[in-house]
């Protein structure tokens, strides 16, 4: 894709599923790669990898919860790497549970993650993206967002707040030449994923239900996302802002 190569890249939750998959391919595009993750060993084990196949990434242990630990973080990788072209904010947390049975400390930590992690991200990369006049914002929602979806909540409150937020973002920074864009995932073979059908008791039938529900018939994988978070990160998006985009298999198609 055109306009990667020498982009200084940051992904949050570079360390788990469909984050390392995108660290991967933005340093297989000549990107240089921060892989940021609250999990240091997974962010150090992409960075590793990527490195082993003649890639560049650096690994960076950050909460995105933490607004000072993330200014703190995005200022080291701008250090070591050079100013931040493209941020992909795709760190996320889910538990399954029906709403009547929840917890105000579990809303906590699903807004905390989903939520404000992404606006600290924005608020940290944005004042320099917008003196550079050039950014690309790429933000992981979810199908959740756009059509609900049982024992998630709070989860896709949080979703659907961050695809509100892109599209003002979209507008307040069209004309500093920053780019906002959403991918919406579906169903995708994750440990995030394990862990929710492991909390909805049934996991084989839940698994099953998704399958059946999903036109192509199968659940996603980590590297039928970056195809199209890369493509929002490219010039070839240029013209591109505010958009949402399911990749989903068919589950969720919206006109
Ligand atoms: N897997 C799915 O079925 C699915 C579906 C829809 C949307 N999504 C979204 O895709 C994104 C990636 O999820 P995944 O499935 O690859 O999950 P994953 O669990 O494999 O990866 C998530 C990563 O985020 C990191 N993380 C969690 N909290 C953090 C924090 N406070 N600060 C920094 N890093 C933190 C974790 O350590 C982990 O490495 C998430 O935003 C998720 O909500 C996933």
């Amino acid at each position: 894709m055109r306009g990667l190569k020498d982009k200084v890249v940051i992904v949050t939750g570079g360390g788990g599923g469909i984050g390392g998959a995108t660290c991967r391919r933005f340093a297989e595009e000549g990107a240089k790669v921060a892989v940021f993750d609250i999990n240091r060993a997974a962010a150090e084990a992409t960075a590793a990898a990527i490195a082993a196949a003649a890639g560049a990434a650096r690994a960076f242990a950050c909460d995105i919860t933490d607004h000072a630990g993330v200014l703190a973080a995005v200022a080291a990788a701008e250090a070591e790497l050079g100013p931040v072209g493209v941020l992909v904010n795709n760190a996320g947390w889910d538990v399954f549970r029906l709403f009547k049975d929840s917890t105000p400390e579990e809303w906590q930590k699903l807004i905390a993650i989903n939520l404000v992690g992404a606006l600290n991200m924005h608020h940290a990369v944005l004042p320099g993206m917008i003196a550079r006049k050039a950014g690309r914002i790429v933000n992981i929602a979810s199908d959740a967002a756009r059509v609900g979806s049982t024992g998630e909540a709070v989860y896709a409150a949080c979703k659907a707040g961050l695809v509100g937020f892109s599209k003002t973002l979209a507008r307040e920074h069209a004309r500093h030449g920053i780019t906002v864009n959403v991918v919406c995932p579906g169903p995708t073979a994750t440990t995030l994923f394990e862990s929710y059908k492991q909390g909805a008791g049934s996991p084989e039938k839940l698994e099953e239900a998704f399958r059946r529900a999903v036109p192509m018939g199968r659940i996603g994988t980590p590297e039928d996302l970056p195809g199209a978070i890369l493509f929002f990160a490219s010039d070839d998006a240029a013209y591109i802002t505010g958009q949402v985009l399911s990749v989903s298999g068919g589950l969720t198609m919206v006109g």
